[in-house]
């Protein structure tokens, strides 16, 4: 799936995207989202695929947040959360792949659900880019799904990925570790924070 057709499929959805998700946003996300910003504080912050805005209540205060989608419905929905709970977020139509920003314009990234919706040849060019605009000494803390290794855990996510695959064009098990080393990031730490199909990666320029 091209990332043209990706953007038509967040066009479709994002009227429904935020209730579609609203099980797993209560029961599973809200909880987990807090932690994307841990250990992230003071200067400039990208949330890479911001969507609906899901994250903006969980910024750290004392940074300024810049928000990237490449779908305008989505963005447009964030456009309104941010307004109403009064936020200051710069919200930008862009492609993770060719951001408009200069090298290490930013001292931390966020990306929350964006790589699984990316294409495996896509993985490593998303990776680069981020590299590319984050700070030297900067952190990116990406929120992914993994496919579980539990038996009947595994059963459900297959039984659950041809309409994951059809409703948001993404996948569970999308391998975005294994390109770090050629996207000249480093790992600092992988944790579950979801049983084992929800992982916190933590990566970082490499030295
Ligand atoms: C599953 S949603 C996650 C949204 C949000 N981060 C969250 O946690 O709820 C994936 C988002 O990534 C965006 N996206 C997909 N491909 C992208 C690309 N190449 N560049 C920028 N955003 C992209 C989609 O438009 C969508 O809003």
């Amino acid at each position: 799936m091209s990332v043209t057709s990706k953007k038509r499929t967040y066009a479709r959805i994002a009227q429904l995207y935020d209730l579609l998700d609203l099980p797993f946003e209560y029961l599973r996300y809200r909880k987990l989202r807090k932690l994307i910003f841990d250990g992230l504080s003071g200067g400039a912050l990208l949330d890479a695929g911001i969507g609906t805005g899901r994250n903006i209540p969980y910024y750290p205060e004392d940074m300024k947040v810049t928000g990237i989608d490449i779908c305008p419905q989505m963005l447009s929905r964030a456009m309104h959360r941010r307004d109403r709970l009064g936020t200051l977020v710069d919200l930008y139509g862009m492609n993770v792949l060719d951001l408009e920003f200069g090298d290490h314009t930013f001292d931390h990234i966020a990306s929350t659900f964006m790589f699984c919706v990316l294409d495996d040849e896509n993985q490593l060019p998303a990776l680069k880019e981020l590299k590319r605009v984050c700070r030297p000494n900067g952190q990116i803390h990406i929120l992914e799904y993994s496919m579980s290794k539990d038996p009947f855990r595994a059963f459900i996510m297959r039984l659950w990925a041809p309409w994951v695959h059809f409703a948001y064009g993404a996948s569970f098990d999308r391998q975005t570790e294994q390109y770090l080393e050629d996207a000249g990031l480093e790992l600092v730490s992988k944790d579950y924070i979801h049983l084992d199909i929800i992982k916190l990666l933590r990566v970082q320029p490499k030295t």
